[in-house]
């Protein structure tokens, strides 16, 4: 049977080839979620690593090009017909395609363990990474309030999304705090 964890990361780089110029630094961000994901799954053996291998790579994979649509619903669709050209089994693909629909926690909300994780994941890796500092330094950019708001009202629902993993949770809350007092400085610079 095709690797499809492979194959799915194959996809993910070629499909990020196409937009060099792209707004969102997926090169950086979705290897992270990655390395999550390997974290967590290894004092997890009861959830499916494939299934969320696979839904790790092709999460985002709808955010180009970019669209006013759902990143979450594009990329549903796009990973259906990843999936059944290589006529990846059934149940799992309608497992991925939950992981990849829900994994923002908005209006659809992960409903398994492997769609809890990819959205824990996602979050953990935002507080490893620097997208509220980048998003900051776009609100200094543009002297905007609302994006400066954005940042924080993000840091509060990535922290929120990690509770589905309590021990994650407990390890990123010291990142957390210090991100928080970290973006109330640079607010208060960024819009003077
Ligand atoms: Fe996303
Ligand atoms: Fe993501």
């Amino acid at each position: 049977m095709a690797d499809m964890i492979n194959l799915s990361k194959k996809f993910f780089y070629d499909w990020l080839k196409k937009y060099p110029n792209g707004p969102y630094k997926y090169d950086f961000h979705v290897p992270e979620v990655e390395r999550w994901a390997k974290f967590i799954l290894k004092s997890h053996p009861e959830i499916d690593a494939e299934v969320v291998l696979i839904s790790v790579w092709l999460h985002d994979i709808g955010s180009y090009p970019i669209s006013k649509k759902d990143h979450a619903i594009v990329g549903e669709s796009i990973a259906r017909k990843f999936l059944k050209k290589y006529s990846y089994d059934k149940k799992k693909t309608e497992k991925v395609l939950h992981c990849i629909r829900a994994h923002r926690c908005r209006d659809v909300f992960p409903n398994s363990k492997e769609a809890k994780l990819v959205a824990c994941c996602d979050s953990a890796s935002h507080l490893t990474d620097y997208v509220y500092l980048s998003i900051l330094t776009g609100a200094r950019l543009n002297n905007s309030k609302g994006l400066a708001d954005y940042a924080f009202d993000k840091l509060e629902r990535d922290y929120k999304d990690l509770s589905a993993f309590p021990e994650i949770q407990k390890k990123l809350t010291p990142i957390y705090i210090k991100w928080k007092e970290l973006l109330k400085e640079y607010k208060l610079i960024a819009l003077d």
